[in-house]
């Protein structure tokens, strides 16, 4: 038989399973082959597994030469996209794989126009050129989304073998790119798990191979400075009594919304203007005790019934700071088939479920200085390092922080309090503001979670909250003890 030899766009798609070819072969034998080979340039374009069918029936191949106009790579994309059923995450290893076929059709477009090749009766479509950046033009031809293109990128430099299992469909890109995080020696644990529970959840296994967090470490040893003080009693009272004019480097806090949360001692039905002029005193009073170039971040809820509580508040606040950066706290995020995070339920079809929050960022003037790769991420593509030109593999992260939320297990911490955030979120926001060992942060509504943070940064922090429970748990955390101030 001749030795035939394939288009690379041919050897993209993964060649048919054993089983698969051998009811091809017989289907062959017993019908004919019934769509011709197609080739190009004496190359096999389309058809590869008809060939070996061919090959094993017994049956003489029949050939056609492509007659298309556009781009051979193109058409022979599409047409076995057509054929086989690929999920979104093999289809972005198939475009990671077709990026050097684009950029080398590009350049022999290019040769071709400018007149340095020898004419050829090939015509290369223009159907791919100025279309955007090579991943985003791979993207849309095999009909995925170029994140999950830049995604692969990124795991297939960080451990190759992970695409080959995205390729075959044993792990979607999410999967790969949670698994390309870990160590080698976690990544063997995992598949090793895997192989004793194949019926297993993926974000089961990856817990049962990941470091067990446990409480009690951390309040000993990441959370304990003796810096920290919690005070018990009205934030309002006590900032305006005990607090002097430019105190805090960072304020970072989430006040109560007036939403009806089941509180302790705090009732947050409160009338709603009364409400709203004590709000407006509380952010007088943060204007006083921040420093000049200080940062105010406020972590605001929303809800469908109560739409505006995130942009009413950065209203209230707005009169006394300047907005100088809107982040969005991603708490639950689904790709494609994939979930992470925990999705708060919202009953009914009038409303979607609520994934995330607003955390604004005040400062008196607009002007604070933000550390930005504090919290910054690498770079994807490593030439964009070099072009940046500051020397550092980091960029800034940008204002969506996707920090998951975990469901609530009954007796935990933050089940005894109806309203925290998780301690990553005020970490970031505290990195961010350059505030590092030295610098003094306030927590005017403390809760349970509020100091942790400051604590785990040996930051000296203040938090204040209402109630007796909070405030034990939170210096307990923080391995101190409640300061109670009488009037209250
Ligand atoms: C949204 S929660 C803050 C939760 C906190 N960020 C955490 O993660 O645990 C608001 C807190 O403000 C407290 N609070 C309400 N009014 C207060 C007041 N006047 N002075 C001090 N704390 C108050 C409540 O007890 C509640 O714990």
């Amino acid at each position: 038989m001749t030795k035939w030899r394939f288009h690379p766009a041919c050897l993209l798609f993964p060649p048919l399973g054993e089983q698969e070819l051998q009811a091809l072969a017989e289907n062959i034998r017993e019908r004919g082959l019934l769509h011709p080979i197609t080739t190009h340039n004496k190359l096999i374009l389309d058809g590869r597994n008809r060939l070996k069918a061919c090959e094993i029936a017994g049956v003489e191949p029949r050939f056609e030469e492509w007659a298309g106009t556009g781009s051979p790579l193109e058409w022979a994309i599409s047409a076995n996209l057509h054929r086989r059923h690929l999920t979104g995450s093999q289809k972005a290893v198939l475009a990671l794989e077709m990026l050097p076929m684009l950029e080398a059709e590009a350049k022999e477009r290019q040769r071709l126009s400018t007149g340095r090749g020898k004419r050829s009766p090939i015509r290369l479509a223009t159907s791919t050129a100025k279309r955007g950046k090579a991943s985003q033009i791979a993207a849309k031809l095999t009909g995925t989304n170029s994140a999950y293109v830049e995604q692969v990128k990124s795991i297939s430099r960080k451990a190759p073998e992970l695409v080959e299992q995205v390729k075959v469909g044993s792990l979607t890109v999410t999967e790969a790119a949670r698994l390309s995080k870990l160590d080698s020696f976690q990544r063997e644990s995992f598949f090793a798990a895997k192989q004793k529970q194949p019926d297993e959840k993926f974000n089961r296994l990856i817990r049962q191979v990941l470091p067990k967090k446990e409480p009690a470490a951390d309040a000993d040893e990441g959370f304990f400075t003796n810096s920290t003080e919690v005070w018990c009693g009205d934030s309002l009272k006590l900032m305006r009594s005990q607090i002097v004019d430019g105190w805090a480097n960072v304020i970072c806090t989430s006040p109560p919304f007036n939403r009806g949360v089941n509180y302790g001692t705090y009732d947050d039905n409160r009338d709603q203007s009364e409400y709203e002029a004590w709000l407006d005193e509380v952010f007088k009073e943060f204007h006083r005790v921040l420093t000049s170039n200080g940062s105010l971040f406020l972590i605001v809820g929303h809800s469908p019934r109560h739409p505006w509580t995130a942009l009413d508040m950065a209203k209230f606040a707005g009169k006394y700071f300047t907005l100088q950066n809107q982040i969005v706290w991603v708490k639950s995020i689904s790709m494609n088939d994939d979930s992470q995070g925990h999705f708060t339920p919202i009953p009914g079809d009038r409303y979607l479920n609520r994934n995330w929050d607003f955390v604004f960022h005040f400062s008196k003037n607009g002007t604070a200085k933000l550390d930005r790769k504090a919290i910054g991420v690498p770079y994807v593509d490593q030439n964009n390092a070099v072009r940046s030109g500051d020397g550092d593999d980091v960029r800034c992260a940008g204002d969506v922080w996707f920090i998951p939320f975990e469901t609530v297990h009954r007796g935990d911490e933050r089940a005894n309090h109806p309203a925290t955030f998780p301690p990553e979120l005020a970490e970031r926001c505290l990195k961010l503001a350059g505030c590092v060992e030295g610098g003094v942060v306030l927590d005017p509504f403390c809760g349970v979670n509020g100091l942790k943070a400051a604590n785990k940064l040996g930051i000296n922090a203040i938090g204040i909250d209402i109630d007796q429970q909070y405030c034990e748990a939170a210096a307990s955390a923080a391995g101190t003890t409640v300061k109670l101030f009488p009037n209250r």
